[in-house]
């Protein structure tokens, strides 16, 4: 049976402050992108998967799939639309949720797409809608961000594992010098260790050049089935595999405060799956809604010993290093419009892999790990792709 999934196109749209966008415009701009990059015809779709956080808490918006369909001029032909949420996590679980159903046979040709309008409100305004991703009752009631979480975290880590607070700008810095060189990133200054310590504080040990900022953007991806692409003579990257797990809602539930128990079990399952080694991939894009996540990610992912992150981030994860991390500028710097965000990796290691990724393109660039993070760490999607 011929049951490959491959991403035969993808586009997205600027993140960043955009004020003169709104949430439909945004995902029907991303929406079109991708299927013009995919060379595909409306009639050729059989499922919309829409991505999205908090539309109907900030924007007041719900029905997203119905919305993305209508304003995609595709009511009319009856194509299902539907809305996946996984907080901070949408994106790549509508990315795969559109996986399993080209795998089992039922569709051969899905659009996924995430979007989030988040700098409508300014202020504590949208701290306040942001901190419902948390435990509501546990954490956000008592006043607890997501900031704040990440705060609490880092200093336990830090303290534990003696990790001094320039290993956690490093991460930071790493993620401003790609994002130099990406067009639709948010953030495109470069950032040296100095500014990114001076910062200002947020939720001590953490400053601003610690944190994703509020962003708004949408990213869509074509993904077709095998006989589709044989059939079209398409070309595209495989989806290697597709993992999903979770871990307490509360940070307080768990056995272990800097261990993302989520993303260790996702990744299991996702090198199991695709059949190859940690060493055989070629760069990875990881969910740094927060620098300190950033460390403890490329040890919950298995590239590092547990609080021993921190000898990675001065040389391995730069563009030319050996184990590139956040070619496209990450959360930080890329942006974090929550349910575009796993979709938006996608995007950018799709151009990866097909060579178009411009003065960001990393050489012989064959496997890719992406990593899409709820909140905390409540669900951790990982996706591998390769030829
Ligand atoms: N990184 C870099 N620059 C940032 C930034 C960030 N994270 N956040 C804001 N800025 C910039 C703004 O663009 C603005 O620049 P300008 O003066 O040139 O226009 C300036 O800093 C002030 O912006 P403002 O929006 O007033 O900042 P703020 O103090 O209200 O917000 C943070 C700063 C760090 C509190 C905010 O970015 C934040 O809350 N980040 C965390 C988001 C979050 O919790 N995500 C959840 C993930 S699970």
């Amino acid at each position: 049976m011929l049951n490959n999934v491959y991403i035969i196109g993808a586009g997205e749209t600027k993140f960043g402050e955009l004020w003169d966008k709104s949430l439909r415009n945004l995902a029907v701009e991303a929406g079109l992108k991708a299927i013009e990059n995919a060379g595909i015809y409306s009639r050729d779709i059989d499922a919309i998967y829409g991505a999205n956080g908090l539309a109907g808490t900030i924007n007041e918006q719900e029905n997203i799939g119905a919305l993305i369909a209508d304003f995609s001029g595709l009511s009319m032909e009856g194509i299902p639309a539907l809305r996946v949420e996984a907080s901070t996590a949408s994106g790549a679980a509508a990315v795969r949720e559109a996986y399993l159903s080209i795998k089992s046979g039922e569709y051969d040709l899905v659009v996924v797409g995430g979007v989030e309008k988040m700098t409508d409100i300014h202020g504590s305004g949208i701290l306040e809608k942001m901190s419902s991703i948390l435990d509501r009752e546990w954490e956000a009631f008592f006043g607890a961000t997501p900031a704040a979480m990440a705060a609490l975290i880092a200093r336990k880590y830090m303290n534990d594992f003696n990790v001094e607070k320039e290993a956690l700008s490093m991460f930071s810095v790493n993620d401003h010098l790609n994002a130099s060189k990406n067009p639709d990133a948010q953030y495109r200054n470069k950032l040296t260790v100095e500014q990114a310590m001076d910062s200002i504080p947020v939720a001590d040990p953490l400053n601003m050049m610690d944190c994703s900022p509020v962003s708004d953007g949408a990213a869509a991806i074509v993904l077709a089935s095998e006989n589709f692409v044989k059939k079209n003579k398409k070309e595209g990257v495989k989806i290697l595999s597709s993992a999903v797990a979770e871990d307490y809602l509360s940070v307080g539930s768990r056995e272990s405060i800097y261990t993302l128990k989520s993303t260790r079990l996702a990744a299991e399952k996702a090198f199991k799956k695709a059949g190859i080694k940690r060493d055989d991939i070629s760069f990875m894009e990881v969910h740094d809604s927060f620098s300190i996540y950033g460390l403890l990610e490329l040890e919950d992912l298995g590239f590092a010993e547990k609080g021993k992150a921190k000898n990675l981030v001065y040389d391995d994860i730069k563009l030319n290093g050996r184990l590139p991390v956040n070619p496209s500028g990450g959360l930080k710097a890329k942006g974090d419009p929550y349910g575009a965000v796993g979709i938006g990796q996608v995007v950018d290691a799709y151009k990866q892999l097909m060579e178009k990724a411009g003065e960001r393109q990393i050489k012989d660039a064959r496997y890719a790990l992406l990593h899409n993070m709820a909140g905390t760490g409540a669900s951790s999607v990982v996706h591998i792709l390769g030829e």
